[in-house]
Order: structure tokens, then sequence, then C-alpha cells
């Protein structure tokens, strides 16, 4: 009973965070007005903010203060070649199973993980002239209680326009050889191949001479260029080529708000190195990417490393870890940190016929270098920073009286807006011009918005919700009316414990910018 309370509270917490996404401009479905298209999401002002700041950091940890890694910055369209010998063409592939009846798409892993239980669920309905009619569903569901969900979503597709009344559940028996549609109850087939990458054709002619894809990683292109940039960078082994750029996969089931989407970014670094130096390398970039995640605001006890075993990995590599988070809608991959050995030079090398081999001026050894890849998803960690920064508390309002409060706490490093800025009276021009001078003066060193618009509590509630660290209000003692030594001090407030301080307006930029880095 305890583990269906927290998967419903955990249900509507993220109904709420998908809410607050759209309602404050962080996320939005992609092609809204055209009724959007599955996978597709689109950043609002506030979202892009917040994944630039995540990729901007990732790439000053990963690039800028390391000696031993340069950047790239490669194609989405890439020759054909390229998924021939990198495996993609002919193994990029997901089983997938499909229902006989309405056609409806799904991962073979996630009918036989979803669908241990089956019932007929009678849901009561009324229709525009009040009469009440019984709508006959086929649910399958994770377990009794995910049934009674999916029966609401079910109804809201067979019936939009009817109002739901009521529910009653029957013959609700487990399913584990799980053969009837998630949707309509209808046969499933047999699992078959599908391969996720999209294609496309470049050039006037559409046929299979001009036939490529929309690369599905960044990382082929590192790995095609690995020479040109090694010549170029004059690097000695081992050293890394870092990568942000979009992927697209075809996603069969495309779910968990942004977690699985059709388009999403990566930040990948190949790290090439001598094959002796392969397995410590994994553990050391495990371990990298572990204090990563801690610095930009998650806690260590919602990480995992898991070790991926054998049957799982890939064919070709030697270790691989997933690192993992506790989404409230379960443990899920965050990013994989996987030694790939020699595989992709080697394959590129045989296909293009072109030396990647790397030349040892002290030993004159000639030899393909090993790889170790952390892979990221940027989407996925966007969606991770939300979750976890997401929190309701108590806080007084205008009037001093306490009152509930949705507060974003991000790591005020990823903050979209670092520092909101207020006269306490938008109709006092010397205040309002004392809240645009600070503007000025904060601008150069962070991304600052100005609010005069309603009562100082609520404009501070706003940025709550949104996650700004601090706001400056300008109030009478700046101008020094009340107390001449209080003449151009400001009252910093901080979000999360919403305690106020007396700072002078010439070191704010001192007392800000160590808290933002
Ligand atoms: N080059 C290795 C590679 O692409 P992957 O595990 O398939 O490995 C790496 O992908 C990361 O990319 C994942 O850990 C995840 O964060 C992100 N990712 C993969 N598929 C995704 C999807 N459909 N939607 C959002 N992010 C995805």
């Amino acid at each position: 009973m305890a583990e269906i309370m927290n998967k419903s509270s955990d249900t509507h917490r993220m109904e709420k965070i998908v809410s607050l996404c759209k309602r404050r401009g962080f996320i939005f479905q992609s092609s809204e007005i055209y009724g959007g298209l599955n996978g597709l999401w689109d950043y609002g002002s506030l979202g892009v903010e917040l994944k630039r700041n995540l990729k901007n950091y990732w790439w000053r940890l990963m690039v800028h203060e390391r000696d031993d890694v340069v950047g790239m910055d490669g194609s989405i369209l890439m020759n054909r070649a390229v998924w021939k010998a990198s495996g993609h063409e002919d193994t990029f592939t997901d089983p997938m199973i499909e229902c006989m009846q309405c056609k409806r798409r799904y991962k073979a892993d996630q009918i036989s993980r979803e669908v241990p239980y089956h019932a007929t669920v009678n849901v009561i309905a009324k229709a525009d002239d009040g009469s009440e009619h019984v709508i006959p569903l086929q649910v399958g569901g994770s377990s009794a209680e995910d049934v009674r969900q999916k029966a609401r979503v079910q109804f809201r597709c067979v019936a939009p326009n009817a109002t739901f009344v009521s529910m009653s559940v029957e013959n609700a028996k487990k399913d584990t050889a799980a053969t009837l549609c998630l949707f309509c109850g209808g046969d499933l087939s047999g699992a078959r191949p599908f391969n996720l990458m999209f294609k496309t054709y470049v050039g006037a002619t559409e046929d299979e001479s001009s036939l490529t894809y929309l690369r599905p990683e960044t990382a082929q292109a590192i790995f095609v260029q690995f020479k040109n940039v090694l010549e170029v960078s004059r690097k000695k082994l081992p050293f890394g080529i870092a990568q942000i750029g979009k992927a697209f996969r075809n996603e069969i089931n495309p779910r968990n708000f942004t977690f699985r989407s059709r388009e999403f970014e990566q930040m990948e670094l190949e790290y090439f190195c001598r094959p002796e130096q392969g397995m410590k390398l994994l553990e050391y970039w495990k371990e990298e990417r572990l204090k990563f995640y801690e610095n930009i605001g998650i806690p260590p006890e919602k990480l995992h490393a898991r070790e991926v075993p054998d049957e799982e990995r890939a064919f070709y590599s030697k270790g691989t870890y997933d690192i993992e988070y506790d989404f409230p809608f379960g443990r899920q991959e965050l990013e994989g940190v996987a030694y790939r050995t020699d595989y992709d030079l080697l394959q590129h090398q045989k296909a293009s016929g072109k030396s990647l081999e790397y030349f040892d001026e002290e030993t004159k050894q000639r030899f393909i270098p090993h790889v170790v890849e952390p892979s990221a998803g940027v989407d996925r960690t966007v969606l991770a920073l939300i979750c976890e920064a997401y929190a309701e508390d108590q806080a007084p309002d205008e009037k001093g009286k306490m009152g509930a409060r949705v507060v974003l706490r991000f790591h005020p490093r990823m903050a979209p807006i670092k520092c909101a800025v207020f006269p306490l009276l938008k109709n006092k021009e010397p205040l309002v011009a004392k809240a645009k001078e600070i503007v000025e003066l904060l601008r150069p060193h962070m991304y600052v918005f100005y609010d005069e618009s309603g009562a100082i509590g609520r404009r501070y509630r706003r940025q709550d919700e949104i996650g700004t660290p601090f706001g400056v209000t300008v109030d009478f003692e700046t101008l020094g009316e009340k107390d001449s030594s209080l003449l151009n001090t400001v009252t910093l407030r901080e979000r999360d414990s919403m305690k106020q301080e007396r700072v002078a307006i010439k070191d704010l930029v001192e007392t800000l910018t160590p808290r933002i880095r």
C-alpha cells in the first residue's frame, strides 16, 4: 500500500513539475498549436538558460580546465559510410512489438516490464446531455493502481468529450505472458528489430545513393576526425576530444516528459589512451562524472553508478557504468561511462582504408588507441535538475502570513536567472533609477532580471518559483532617508533560507559572483 501511495505521489509530483515547466517557460511541447509531435520538446526562455548553464559548466570542466582535452563541433549529417562502419546501420535497433488492433508500438522490454496486470475497467461517463454510459476498457499496467491510472488516460483518448464519473475494475489478474496491448487490450505481435535512426536524403535525388541518417550519437564525428584533431592539437596519449550537440533517435516509445525524446543533446567525451590504461581510466572517469553531478546540485544519495553486467554490455566494451538518478518515475540512466576499447577507430580504419593509428615518438610504436567515453544527456540532466530543485514549503506573504510556496532550489551555478532587482515601489522615481543602476552594474557579470510590478512579497515568490537564488531590493534606506549610514546599501535576500542581509551596492558584484560560479 505504501508503495502504491509513494508511486501516486511521485506521479503527482511529476505532473506538477511538467505543469510548472510550461507555466513558467522552461519546456513546451513542440508544435503545440498543431497538437504537438510525440517525443519532441521546445525550451522556453528559462529552459534555454538552464540548459546553457549546464552545457557551459560541462565545457568549462571537461575542456577549459584541463590540459588533456580539446573540443570539436561536428556536422549532424555525415557520409552514410560512417554509420555502416560503426555498426549503426545494421544493429542500432530496439526490439519492437506492435498491437495488431490499434497499431500502437512498444519496446519489447517495456511490455514485459510494465504489464504484469490486466483488467477489465468499466468507466462510467456522463455525456453532454447528462446521460450516463458504461465504457468497458481492457487495460494493462504494472500494478493494480497503475491499471486505474492508465484506464483514466485511455478513457480520455477514447471519449475526450465525456465527463468521468467513476470506474470499477474487474478480473484484475497477473499476466506474466503479457500478450495484450496496454492501450486497447488487442493482441500483440512478436518482437522484431526496429532501426532507431532517422533516414534522410542529401541532394535532389531520393534514392539509395543519396541516403543517410540524422546522427543518433555525436561520438562518431569525433572518431572520424580523430586523426585531424590529433595532428593539429599535437596532444599525446592520453588525451580527449569533447563535443556537445544534437542527436536523433526514432524512439519507439518516447516517455517520461523529456527523459526519452526523439531529438536530444549529448555531451560526449572520447578519451583516447593506451590499451593498458583503459580499465583504470574507466574508474577515473566514473568518479569525475559523479563529482560533476554533485557540483551541479544532485545529492550523492540520489546518484548511483551501476556496473553494467556482461550480458547487457556492447560486445566490444570491456566495462561500462551507467550513472543513474532517482527520478520521481524511478531510477534511470543519466549518463553512460564506457570503455569501448579500440573498436570504433578500428572499424573506421578498416572501412575507410585510412590509417587511424597513433605514433608514439618515444617507443616508436604505432597502434590504434583505446577509448573511454563518458556520454551524458543534456535534456536528461536538465530534467534531473528540475526534479531535484522542485520543492514546496511555507513562506510569509506580503502581510507576513505564512502560506504555501513553490520553489526551485537550483544550485546558483545552474539557476537560469542569478539575481532579481526590485525597486520597493514603482512610482518612486529615485528608487526606480537606483534599481536600474544596479541592473547595469550586475549585467556584465550575470543574468539579472528587473521587476517593479506587484507587492514585494509577490515578486519574491515569482522568482522563487523559477529558482532565482538572489533578490536585491532598493528601499528608502538605500536613499539614506531613514538612516544616513545605510545610504547606498540594499537588501539582499537568499531564496532558500529567505534570509535578508544589508549589502553596500559597491560590494554587490564581489558578494554575488563567487556564489554563482
Ligand atoms: N555514444 C554513446 C551513446 O550514445 P547512449 O547510452 O546511447 O550512449 C548516451 O546515450 C546518453 O544520451 C544517455 O545516457 C542519455 O543521457 C542520452 N540519451 C540517449 N537516448 C536519449 C533519448 N532518447 N532522449 C534523451 N536522452 C537520451
